[in-house]
């Protein structure tokens, strides 16, 4: 082991806080006993400025949006590194080993292959491992990572080759999450592990490693099973590190977006998406991207907010916990669908009660059919919903009809004038259509293009206009001066 080796594995075992250091490694600098390093985030992708905002506002710094879609950069101190697990519209958390914008792959192979062969005792690990280090020191003893069934072991690295950049993990829990990790259904739960502060660091064992490379770009001689061997060795030989692809401590991350590559360590062993269901559906929604949605809304003081579609409640759920000074009303046409939000609500309110803190969520649910809302005209202030795509969940040819019929019941629900509603839908011809036939009830203010579970969907965010509910669409025309075809035309213009 070379000196900076052994240096660095220090960092990973030594079971000590931080030491201060004066060396100054890429992307960290020392100041006493705090050192500033860079982090890496995955977040829903469209939803990276959401994600900026929000690091802006909890921890004061300015953030950098990578080219690679879904991925956000951002410098912390190390006092400060719990509050990034804090954040609500990240996935995953990584700290940054190094970084290349314009990394000038080899034309061959062979000799790409060996430069990230080579590369790996090149590179600064000795502050990203002392911020795994107290990483680890931040969260509660949960030993390996959950999940791991053998499957992978096998394997020496784990690879996901994608030819378009994907960041976007399946709408699924049981999918398998990017780098081959198994989900599991358990939620994280930083509250406690923050109280809690059990360095797990073996001592006198070995560390156990494993590489997971994420490769998006079709201009590489190489795969990512190729490059997360390769790098994956070298790393085994620099440290003398044990690989093991499902009970490993140390996960390295190489990932790799046409010439950017970017070096890192995980802190999250799951995606911090799933924090709060624990009672799955078929198409539960991330609670990442939930509240991507709930940010476009802007949630005020007693709002009354609906997601009359709700399924498993996670849209509901996540704005009850996060924005929390309004009220919501969580519905749905489909029993197992209402018993799961209750269960969901449930199992958080108790986990709230067990750690003695306020129990109480304002949410309420509800069984009905959204096409028929058993509530006042203009009583609503937002409504917020994943309407069914018709691929998983309905279909598309029942959306022909469901659309319209939802779109003008939630128009005579929300207030004309201030109401608001945010949809996210991956049938796009059938919601434009279905907006164009509302007669100016709605307005489209901004549409943001997401992936959901692969699929390419719009968050559409709508303002409930002035217009009287109740009047046909032709005496709307009529009001506006324009007889049925011109205001079609004109409505598939604004939306196009
Ligand atoms: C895409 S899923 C919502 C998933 C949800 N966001 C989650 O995270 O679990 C759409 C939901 O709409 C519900 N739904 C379909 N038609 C409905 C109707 N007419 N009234 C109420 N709910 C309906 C379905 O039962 C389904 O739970």
């Amino acid at each position: 082991m070379s000196s900076q080796a052994e240096e660095a594995a220090e960092q990973g075992s030594n079971t000590e806080g931080p030491s201060s250091s004066s060396s100054t490694d890429n992307g960290a600098t020392t100041s006493g006993d705090i050192i500033t390093v860079t982090i890496g985030a995955t977040v829903p992708t469209g939803f990276e400025h959401t994600a900026a905002e929000e690091v802006k506002e909890k921890i004061g710094v300015e953030t950098r949006i990578s080219k690679d879609r879904g991925r956000i950069y951002f410098p912390i101190t190390t006092d400060k590194l719990y509050q990034a697990h804090l954040l609500r519209s990240v996935d995953n958390l990584f700290v940054v080993v190094e970084e290349y914008d314009h990394y000038q792959f080899k034309e061959s192979k062979e000799e790409t292959l060996m430069e990230l062969h080579e590369l790996a005792s090149k590179l600064p690990w000795t502050k990203a491992l002392e911020v795994w280090k107290l990483n680890r020191s931040l969260k509660k003893k949960k030993g390996h990572r959950k999940g791991g069934n053998g499957s992978k072991s096998k394997l020496e690295n784990v690879a996901t080759d994608s030819p378009v950049p994907n960041t976007e993990q399946q709408e699924l829990p049981e999918a398998p999450a990017p780098g081959g990790q198994t989900n599991s259904e358990s939620t994280p739960d930083m509250e406690s592990s923050m109280q809690e502060s059990g360095d797990t660091a073996p001592e006198a064992k070995v560390i156990k490693f494993r590489v997971t490379c994420n490769r998006a770009g079709d201009k590489h001689s190489f795969s990512s099973n190729e490059a997360a061997r390769d790098f994956g060795g070298a790393v085994q030989e620099f440290f003398q590190w044990k690989a093991d692809m499902t009970k490993f401590d140390i996960e390295v991350l190489l990932n790799i977006h046409n010439e950017e590559v970017v070096i890192g360590i995980a802190l999250t062993e799951e995606s911090l998406h799933r924090r709060n269901i624990s009672h799955f559906g078929p198409t539960t929604l991330r609670s990442t991207l939930c509240y991507g949605m709930l940010r476009l809304c802007k949630p005020q003081v007693s709002d009354i907010i609906l997601d009359p579609m709700c399924g498993t409640g996670a849209i509901p759920l996540e704005g009850a916990i996060e924005f929390n000074s309004s009220f919501y009303i969580a519905g749905d046409n489909y029993d197992m669908a209402v018993n799961r939000t209750v269960n969901n609500i449930c199992h958080i309110q108790k986990r709230r009660a067990e750690k003695g803190g306020a129990s109480g969520l304002p949410i309420d649910t509800v069984r009905w059919d959204l096409c028929n809302l058993p509530m006042r005209t203009s009583s609503v202030d937002i409504i917020i919903t994943d309407m069914p795509f018709g691929k998983r969940m309905g279909s598309r040819k029942k959306n022909w009809d469901l659309y319209p019929s939802c779109l003008r019941e939630m128009a005579r629900v929300c207030r004309p004038g201030s109401g608001k509603a945010v949809l996210l839908t991956q049938d796009k011809k059938c919601f434009s259509k279905a907006i164009s036939r509302m007669g100016g009830l709605w307005r489209k203010l901004h549409t943001v293009w997401v992936n959901v579970g692969g699929l390419h969907a719009g968050v559409y965010l709508l303002k409930r206009t002035g217009a009287v509910f109740g009047e046909t669409p032709e005496d709307i025309y009529e009001s506006r001066g324009l007889t049925n075809t011109q205001a079609d035309e004109k409505d598939d213009k604004e939306l196009s």
